[in-house]
């Protein structure tokens, strides 16, 4: 079979990775690279850390605003694939790479493949709400993460193709932890004791571009009263230097890392506080207590596995929980096992994929 899958933004290319190993066993694999994030240190960073093949096309997209950057990938992804004219289309997640990818492939009539397909926040304010479910409703297959994702596409229809592989996630984060411990030298070179800190990351629309919750997460960190390390997304460098608001001096911005200087951060942290799906999974696959900085989440099991609490962008909440959250000892295995990169690969190899309507 001839694959095309879409890369664009940092968890994507995280996720790309066991994903393209296992696919390259048996399939013709073109990457391509929308471009949408393009910095180093959210981009090339990744395919050196992980091995992932050098994308075959880069779109070079760039940033701007949702309509301009979705058009833009629109537009140069038609033409790969009229040139390619490959079997079917992998698309990954909810970003805007996703949505223009899965957009362009179904207008040429080539099957769209949704890899963490069914994921629902159920507020359709969140940019990425949207991505997914026009993925949704427009792929031929669809891999998920988990069984409620399984269960939100069902409640949406969608049955056929569906299959419950886990989190290729899960897959990169087991294959590379042991190398992460070998070759980052994070915690030596931030000067950090294993269990002292704690790690943050922050990028969510609705937080970056709200002064107000933006301001309340800047106060509660600061009053957490330990020491916090916050690898700083570009959207986020960009809100914080516009808010009237300045962290204490237990909060230590840095440049975002590389996934290898993540993992040990995550790794060695006593508590994770993040609004970012990536991370929330990962501080459960690392068994550390994960605070969310949102008022809804995706990630629904591991709140009801006891692992995350959805602490929103209240002060007093956040700086208790910080203090005292304590997750059970039980870690229900909802993500799989780890190998979800080569069941994709299997499957699909055995799928006869159509762009013919879905049963209901
Ligand atoms: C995007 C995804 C989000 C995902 C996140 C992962 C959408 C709608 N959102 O959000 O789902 O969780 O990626 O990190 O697709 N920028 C740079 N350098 C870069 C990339 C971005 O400076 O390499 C800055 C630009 O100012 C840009 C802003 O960050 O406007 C936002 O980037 P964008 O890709 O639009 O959205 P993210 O917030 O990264
Ligand atoms: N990540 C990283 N360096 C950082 C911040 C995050 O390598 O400075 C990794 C993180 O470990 C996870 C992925 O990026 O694997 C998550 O991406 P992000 O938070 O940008 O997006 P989301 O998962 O929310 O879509």
């Amino acid at each position: 079979m001839k694959i095309v899958s879409v890369v664009g933004a940092r968890p994507e290319f995280i996720q790309s990775a066991p994903v393209s190993r296992a696919l390259r066993k048996q399939h013709q694999e073109l990457l391509v690279h929308t471009g949408q994030h393009y910095d180093y240190l959210m981009s090339q960073t990744f395919f050196d850390e992980l091995g992932i093949p050098a994308p075959d096309y880069n779109l070079e997209v760039g940033s701007g605003s949702h309509a301009g950057q979705t058009a833009e990938i629109l537009v140069r992804f038609e033409e790969v694939l009229l040139k390619e004219k490959p079997d079917c289309v992998i698309v990954r997640g909810d970003t805007n790479s996703t949505l223009a990818g899965a957009l362009a492939a179904s207008k040429l009539h080539i099957p769209t493949v949704h890899i963490e397909a069914g994921e629902r926040s159920f507020d359709r304010r969140m940019p990425e709400e949207i991505n997914r479910l026009v993925a949704d409703r427009l792929a031929s297959a669809f891999f998920c993460v988990s069984q409620t994702a399984v269960r939100h596409l069902a409640a949406e229809g969608i049955t056929k193709n569906v299959y419950w592989v886990g989190d290729v996630m899960l897959d990169a984060n087991l294959a590379n932890r042991p190398l992460a411990r070998q070759k980052s030298t994070v915690l030596s070179t931030l000067g950090l004791a294993p269990g002292s800190y704690g790690l943050v990351t922050v990028h969510r629309a609705a937080n970056t571009d709200d002064p107000a919750r933006l301001a309340n997460i800047v106060t509660a960190l600061s009053r957490v009263g330990e020491t916090v390390i916050f690898p700083v997304h570009p959207r986020t460098r960009g809100a914080l230097s516009r808010l009237n608001v300045r962290f204490g001096d237990n909060v230590r911005l840095i440049e975002p890392v590389g996934y290898f200087d993540m993992m040990v951060l995550e790794e060695n942290a006593r508590i994770i506080a993040t609004d970012s799906g990536g991370v929330q999974r990962e501080a459960y696959f690392m068994s550390k207590p994960c605070l969310t900085l949102r008022d809804e989440t995706e990630w629904s099991e591991t709140v009801e596995a006891g692992w995350n609490k959805l602490v929103g962008v209240d002060v007093a909440t956040i700086v208790r929980e910080w203090q005292t959250f304590t997750p059970p000892a039980e870690q229900p295995p909802i993500f799989g096992d780890g190998h979800a990169g080569e069941k994709i690969a299997e499957i699909l190899g055995n799928l006869s994929l159509s762009i013919t309507p879905l049963t209901r």
